[in-house]
């Protein structure tokens, strides 16, 4: 029996959504938390998502207590903890699994855990996150399916990024608060979830500046204690129900939104035609008619973020003209698009790009949600299209997007689950 989710296509979409916390943020913070020595962390603004579970899942085979006394606030108790092997199943079903890997080192100096899972966008490796590791003096070794990584100590060092990588830059942060001395990472990512944990680390003790920029510089510290923070609104869900909005909407108003996080898409959507009212914390989306074609190319922040290409990809079927999507960070990214052609979409692929031409009118049909955002995409076509789509493999959809259910109905959407 598996759960699929069917869309009735074709009705316009009014009224609010309001945007969840981040889930590259929560997934990054959630590991850091057991950094705290012996103290309750609590955090609020946790969005409802099969990846929040598994993180849960695997604090608990760490015999961490999770408790969450009300919607959307986890409390996190490190007083029990002990670092055992991870090999559990959750460990394989998302990818950021292993800022374990940074925050046990971090803490205990080893961890031995099986290889992390998460979306396919092409081949994903971690070498840089291993090689940051080294560089504080631990080492890393790979067998029988489980990597060791410790160190007797951990000592800060200058560790150049070569390329930008967000994973890398939160698991060398996460293994450098509690080394000893100085870290710098130059080359780092800039994006938004990068500066939520350095701020919920901060608050706990730790010393860091930077966080934003591309040289962030760690003090270590001896110890941290747990303190409440709030996770930053979601820019990716943020974007997709943007994206959403600008094919469906009569009037829409997305709410808890930090609109700078999401400018690349809105300078975008601008320049298609797509009429929007950009206000302090939220963005309305009004009836947008005409669209035109527009050419991007996926960037590291403030760049135009990956995880919105997939989406962007359904609402370019919509723009009059041809437009060309390059994929600079997974060249890989394009699954989606086969799934798009079954619903009419006229996509040409090649190597690390997509042309997409439009207009072109989509239809219903049985499609598979391949990843997350090719999920979204597919959310959103369903949306758009004349008949009933019919969308399997939802369980990526689950693993990312908070209460999506409810918020599509709340907008007038005709979106349902059935077990078959
Ligand atoms: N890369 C390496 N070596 C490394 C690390 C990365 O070659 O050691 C390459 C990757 O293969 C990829 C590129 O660098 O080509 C970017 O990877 P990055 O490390 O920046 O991405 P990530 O940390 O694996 C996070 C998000 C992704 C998002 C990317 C880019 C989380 C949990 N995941 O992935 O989110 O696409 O940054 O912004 O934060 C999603 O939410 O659907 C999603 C996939």
């Amino acid at each position: 029996m598996v759960e699929i989710i069917k869309i009735e296509g074709g009705k316009r979409l009014n009224g609010k959504v309001t945007i969840g916390g981040a889930k590259n943020a929560t997934v990054a913070l959630i590991p850091a938390a057991i950094l705290a020595d012996n103290s309750d962390v609590n955090i609020y603004g946790v969005p409802n998502i099969s990846d929040v579970e598994s993180l849960t899942e695997i604090l608990e085979s760490l015999g961490v207590s999770v408790e969450s006394p009300e919607s959307g606030h986890y409390k996190i108790n490190t007083s029990n903890m002990k670092n055992v092997d991870l090999d559990i199943d959750a460990v394989t079903r998302l990818r950021a699994s292993y800022y374990f890997m940074g925050a046990l080192l971090g803490k205990f100096k080893s961890v031995r855990m099986i290889m992390p899972g998460g979306c396919y966008l092409g081949p994903r490796p971690f070498d840089l996150h291993l090689k940051g590791f080294e560089a504080l003096g631990a080492t890393v070794d790979y067998s029988q399916g489980y990597y060791t990584i410790k160190a007797d100590h951990l000592v800060g060092a200058k560790i150049y990024l070569d390329f930008a990588s967000v994973g890398a830059t939160i698991n060398i942060m996460l293994a450098a608060v509690l080394a000893e001395g100085r870290t710098v990472i130059e080359n780092a990512a800039k994006e938004p979830e990068i500066i939520d944990l350095a701020n919920f680390l901060t608050k706990m003790g730790a010393n860091i500046r930077g966080a934003g920029t591309n040289e962030i510089t760690i003090e270590g510290v001896t110890s941290l204690n747990g303190k409440p923070h709030d996770i930053i609104p979601d820019r990716i869900e943020a974007g997709t129900y943007i994206i959403m909005a600008a094919a469906m909407a009569d009037d829409v108003t997305i709410e808890n939104i930090i609109p700078l996080h999401v400018e690349a898409l809105t300078s975008k959507l601008i320049e298609m035609g797509v009429n929007m009212e950009i206000g302090v914390d939220s963005i309305r989306i009004l009836k947008s008619e005409d669209l035109k074609a527009v050419d991007f190319t996926t960037q590291t922040y403030p760049g135009f973020a990956t995880d919105l290409q997939q989406p962007m990809t359904t609402l370019l079927t919509r723009a009059e003209g041809a437009s060309t999507v390059k994929e600079t960070i997974y060249a890989e990214r394009f699954k989606h698009t086969a799934e798009l052609q079954r619903m009419g979409a006229t996509i040409s692929v090649g190597t690390a790009q997509a042309t997409i031409t439009g207009v072109t009118p989509l239809f219903g049909n049985k499609v598979t949600a391949t990843d997350l955002r090719a999920g979204a995409s597919l959310v959103i076509a369903g949306l758009m299209a004349d008949g009933i789509t019919e969308i399997h493999d939802i369980y990526h959809i689950d693993r990312g997007y908070d209460e999506i259910d409810s918020k599509l109905k709340a907008l007038g959407a005709k979106f349902w689950r059935e077990t078959i």
